[in-house]
């Protein structure tokens, strides 16, 4: 299909979908081609580039101004205050429940368009929390959109903005401003605004968020980002976070940690509180015996033992199981040893070792793989870190890289000593690192078969 950008002259729309597919991972097919059209169309006429292929190139490059003028016809920005009213009853309970406990509440809008989802956030903190809702209660905004981010810090809306919105609540919240509304200052107290490309890997990414709201933004996503979407949604979420996705949206494949969860009117995912119990394990061999029936993987540090079998004569690895002892090259008590201050000598690779087996056996994979990737950094024949690196990329849900992990665990440990302790681990054999490795792969080829 061909787009018309100026007189006479059709231009191909294929390039330009594959790079949105790329770059923001916006999907789409031939019925959003009038779209796509206007999306070059506009961008050229607001003098974006002086032809569609120059304007293609320009976005390849990440030229900003091209990119935005793009972007703006391009996503579909539809939004409205307080649209699928239910979904803010579960966030005023939150809030109740927050005041209760005396906790803050941190909030995220991901994909906010005009930003009348923040502000909406914003409403109900202030309906639930009064004027407390200030320094309790913390908004994010974010979209893709730099124009649509402009919009939403200027807090301006048409009528059209509050259709189903009490006239009494709209002007509580938004003063008349010749024709349109303007948030509140009470409201934008709460509010604040970014742009941010949810499928790119690099974007900074908030995190110890209580709630989420992901609505009417994945529908418009192509399907193969969506894993490493939802493995990056969980790290954001604070234990006990909670993300709203859209009525209409499609089910997030998320880790065994975040849960689907039902309330009169909205569907939402909530991570658990702590990292999920430990069922009982499989045997650690790699022989093709059936594995239990269990709905959920079990979290990849328990313990590599099987019901039926007494406990396995070689030790486990101590910090990857929650409850156990710490690694005895650990200090006594202290969970996570402290990460190097500004300035100091880097901690030698034992330090990261110990660091990301720590936070395995506190349940931070997040944590626990970067500490491991800090380790490999300095030592890359660290067998123990690869292995705590695959638990970790496992548990996060990052399969291809827990297999990577594995196979250089593997390769490392091929001409070892196995029944000596392995370097750097404390007095784990390198035996017990590949029952690991074992265990890992049937994980993952279990996972592979469900999938
Ligand atoms: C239909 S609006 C949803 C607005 C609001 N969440 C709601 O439900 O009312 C979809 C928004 O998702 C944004 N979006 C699409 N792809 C995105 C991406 N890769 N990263 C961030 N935002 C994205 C679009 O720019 C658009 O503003």
């Amino acid at each position: 299909m061909k787009a018309r950008c100026g007189p006479g002259r059709a231009v191909p729309l294929e390039p330009f979908r594959v790079l949105l597919a790329a770059r923001f991972g916006l999907s789409s097919g031939e019925r959003d081609d009038a779209r796509l059209t206007a999306a070059v169309t506009s961008a050229v006429a607001h003098g974006a580039a002086a032809t569609p292929d120059e304007l293609l190139s320009l976005v390849a490059r990440g030229d900003a101004r091209a990119t935005a003028l793009m972007l703006q016809s391009a996503t579909v920005g539809e939004t409205f205050v307080l649209r699928d009213a239910a979904h803010f009853e579960v966030v005023a309970q939150r809030l109740r429940d927050a005041r209760a406990s005396g906790r803050s509440m941190r909030m995220w809008s991901a994909g906010c368009a005009s930003g009348e989802e923040a502000y909406s956030l914003a409403l109900v903190a202030r309906e639930v929390l009064g004027a407390s809702a200030d320094g309790w209660v913390e908004i994010l905004g974010t979209d893709v959109n730099p124009c649509a981010v402009e919009r939403a810090e200027a807090g301006l809306y048409a009528p059209w903005s509050f259709r189903g919105v009490s006239a009494e609540l709209r002007e509580r919240y938004f003063r008349r401003d010749a024709t349109r509304f303007r948030a509140h200052d009470a409201l934008r107290r709460l509010v604040r605004f970014a742009v941010l490309n949810l499928v790119a890997d690099d974007a900074p990414w908030p995190s110890a968020m209580d709630v989420v709201f992901c609505r009417n933004v994945t529908l418009y996503i192509t399907g193969e980002r969506l894993p490493r979407l939802a493995q990056r949604f969980e790290e954001a979420l604070a234990p006990g976070g909670i993300l709203v996705p859209g009525p209409s949206d499609p089910v997030l494949p998320f880790g065994p940690s975040v849960r689907r969860r039902v309330a009169p009117g909205c569907l939402y995912y909530a991570r658990t509180e702590e990292p999920p119990a430990a069922p009982a394990s499989p045997s650690p061999s790699p022989s093709p015996s059936p594995s239990p029936p269990s709905s959920a993987p079990p979290p990849c540090w328990s313990p590599v033992r099987s019901p039926s079998m007494p406990p396995s004569p070689l030790p486990t690895l101590p910090l990857l199981v929650p409850g156990e002892p710490a690694l005895p090259a650990a200090s006594p008590g202290a969970a996570v040893p402290p990460a190097a201050s500004d300035g100091s000598p880097a901690p030698p690779a034992q330090a990261y070792v110990q660091r990301a087996l720590a936070h395995a056996a506190a349940g931070n994979a997040t944590e626990a793989l970067a500490e491991a990737r800090r380790a490999l950094a300095m030592d890359h024949t660290l067998a123990v870190a690869h292995v705590v690196a695959a638990s970790a990329s496992v548990t996060l849900g990052d399969g291809a890289a827990a297999a990577r992990f594995v196979r250089n665990a593997r390769k490392l440990l091929a001409g070892a000593e196995l029944e000596a302790p392995a370097p750097l681990a404390g007095d784990v054999t390198g035996a017990t690192l590949l029952a690991y490795c074992a265990r890992f792969e049937r994980l993952l080829g279990e996972r592979k078969d469900k999938a």
